[in-house]
């Protein structure tokens, strides 16, 4: 007899991502960029090849719990390699680069969600503020991140009088005249070269989100608009 699961007795989260450093000496800046983007350094595992393997947790109330991991280690030698002959066939940073290289370059530059990336949602809009001067103040004053991170954000699409008179407030998002793709919610981005990704091996980007309470069936994340770039 055919056992039917009920679909709707069983939990399903995202238990992980897996991220990397481009090389081994990075591993402990890498490690502090997570930890200034609000997650919690739960393990550290000095690896035999070199580098170090972490793992953090976005959840400070069960830092054990089998999801909302983030591991942390360095690039795999196979995988720099691929990147690397992918970079050279591609001719990247030549005369005889190849077109694509500056058209998908241009589409990342316009819209940071362009790749795969991480989303963090946080419920405070105080601490993803907090969390995003602080990663600016790092790139600004710590010469360890200086030049390895790029910031954007969208806000709230308008309409909203109390939303629009928090954002107007708001040290990341007074005067910002990018929207988000849905309502209700604002997004921040950091794209950083201490994680690598993407189809050149480049960058990651992280993404800090907020929705504003009291919109259940309307906000960004649960309805997605168009939104020009
Ligand atoms: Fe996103």
């Amino acid at each position: 007899m055919t056992q039917v699961i009920d679909r709707a007795a069983v939990v399903q989260t995202i238990s992980h991502v897996n991220l990397h450093y481009p090389r081994p000496e990075d591993a402990e800046i890498a490690a502090l960029l997570l930890e200034a983007c609000g997650l919690v350094r739960t393990q550290e595992m000095e690896l035999p090849t070199g580098g170090v393997f972490y793992r953090f947790t976005a959840n400070v109330h069960a830092i054990n719990q089998p999801d909302n991991i983030v591991y942390l280690s360095p690039l795999p030698p196979a995988t720099a390699a691929l990147m690397d002959a992918a970079r050279d066939g591609l001719g990247l940073g030549t005369a005889d680069e190849h077109p694509a290289v500056a058209a998908h370059r241009a589409a990342q530059a316009r819209d940071p969600e362009h790749n795969f990336h991480v989303g963090f949602l946080l419920d405070s809009l105080d601490y993803l503020e907090e969390r995003f001067e602080a990663l600016k103040a790092l790139a600004a004053n710590d010469p360890r991140f200086s030049g390895r991170m790029k910031f954007l954000v969208n806000r709230a699409l308008p309409g909203d009088a109390e939303i629009d008179a928090r954002l107007d407030r708001s040290p990341v998002y007074a005067g910002v005249t990018r929207y988000t793709h849905g309502r209700f919610g604002v997004q921040a981005f950091c794209e950083t070269d201490l994680v690598v990704d993407g189809p050149l091996g480049e960058a990651c980007v992280i993404e800090f989100d907020y929705v504003f309470p009291g919109h259940d069936d309307e906000h960004i994340m649960a309805v997605s608009v168009a939104t020009p770039r």
